[in-house]
């Protein structure tokens, strides 16, 4: 801002407060003590005015304000160029050094807890009931989005509670998948195996691997289809379609693990087109030793603490 305009603000503002003194001093008509029954002479519709001086109260309430204003003004950025004085902010208060000095102190706090438990394993983490709060409070701000409150996540997101994974249920693996991210390609096989290809193959995926009853009237060549998975899919699925956690790619015979139906045409939808679910890495946002309680987190959720026995 230019000189000119940081003053002409300054003595506006200024000016203002110092006019709000006036006003309020020059209007000012002694003390309560002296209340009348006398009015102002005037009437609107028939409602009229005492001529009573202020009540003590809203005149200190006033008064107060137009003190918080200059205090205010001396502290924080307002008149002008001037910058303010609060303690602890070197050239003036901002938003962005408030935010960063409350998350410098937030990781003076938490930072030794984190790392204490970084140095402990994840299945033991996820023993530790204040471990595990921090997690369910991390995982409910950066997780639910797409996983769900309870983690037992929807349409496209994997639930995370059961014991199905894409990408692997061991501590290592989950806590690689937070920290890196993952995506998953299923290509789309409609232009390579045509759609009586997709039908086929949808129909021996349901009903052989996943061993789900073909809805009534499906016209489909499960044997067509299942030479069409041993030379396209197994790859990727495995010989038996029991998936491979390299990949990403889901098991076909447990459908209860699936993200993207099993009913036949979100199957054959699924084969036609492919898929790309992404998991978003998180290291660069929430750092490893954050992300280590995640994965203990998400570990715990199933494989529940054994009930102490006794
Ligand atoms: C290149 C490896 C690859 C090949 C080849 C492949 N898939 Fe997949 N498939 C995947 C991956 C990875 C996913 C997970 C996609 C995701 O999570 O977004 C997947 C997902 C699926 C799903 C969805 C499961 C769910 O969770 O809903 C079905 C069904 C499926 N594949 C069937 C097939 C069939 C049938 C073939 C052969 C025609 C095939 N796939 C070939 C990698 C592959
Ligand atoms: C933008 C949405 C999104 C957010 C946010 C997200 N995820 Fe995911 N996550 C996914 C998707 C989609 C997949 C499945 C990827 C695939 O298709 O293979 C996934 C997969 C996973 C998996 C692997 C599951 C398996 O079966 O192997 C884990 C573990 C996981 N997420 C944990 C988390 C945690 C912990 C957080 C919070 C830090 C989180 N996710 C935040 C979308 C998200």
């Amino acid at each position: 801002m230019s000189n000119f305009w940081s003053g002409y603000i300054a003595l506006l503002t200024l000016g203002s407060i110092v006019a709000l003194f006036w006003l309020i001093f020059a209007t000012r008509k002694g003390e309560p003590a002296g209340m009348t029954d006398k009015t102002m002479g005037h009437s609107f519709d028939g409602i009229e005015e005492y001529d009573n001086p202020l009540p003590r109260w809203w005149f200190l309430l006033f008064i107060g304000t137009l003190f918080f204003g200059i205090i205010y003004l001396i502290l924080y950025p307002g008149l002008g160029n001037w910058k303010g004085v609060l303690p602890g902010y070197e050239g003036g208060w901002t938003q962005d050094k408030q935010w960063q000095r409350e998350m410098d102190a937030a990781e003076q706090k938490y930072g030794p807890i984190f790392a204490k438990y970084s140095a402990m394993s994840i299945e033991q983490v996820a023993q530790n009931d204040e471990a595990m709060k921090m997690g369910a409070r991390l995982f409910a701000n950066y997780c639910t989005i797409c996983h769900g409150s309870d983690a037992k996540g929807a349409m496209g997101f994997p639930n995370l509670t059961d014991s199905h994974w894409r990408w692997g249920g061991e501590p290592a693996a989950i806590k690689t998948t937070i920290l890196n991210g993952r995506i998953a390609a299923m290509p789309g096989w409609g232009q390579v195996i045509g759609e009586e290809g997709v039908k086929n193959v949808a129909a021996y995926v349901r009903q052989d691997l996943a061993g789900l009853k073909l809805p009534e009237g499906t016209v489909a060549d499960v044997e067509a289809g299942k030479a069409i998975f041993a030379q396209n899919c197994v790859a990727c699925h495995g010989q038996k379609g029991e998936g491979m956690a390299m990949m990403g790619a889901p098991n076909l015979t447990a459908p209860s693990g699936w993200i993207y139906g099993s009913g036949l045409a979100q199957l054959q939808q699924t084969i036609r087109h492919g898929r790309n679910g992404q998991m978003p890495a998180q290291e660069q946002y929430l750092g490893k030793d954050k992300v280590h309680v995640l994965a203990a987190y998400v570990y715990s959720l199933s494989h529940k603490a054994e009930p102490a026995s006794n």
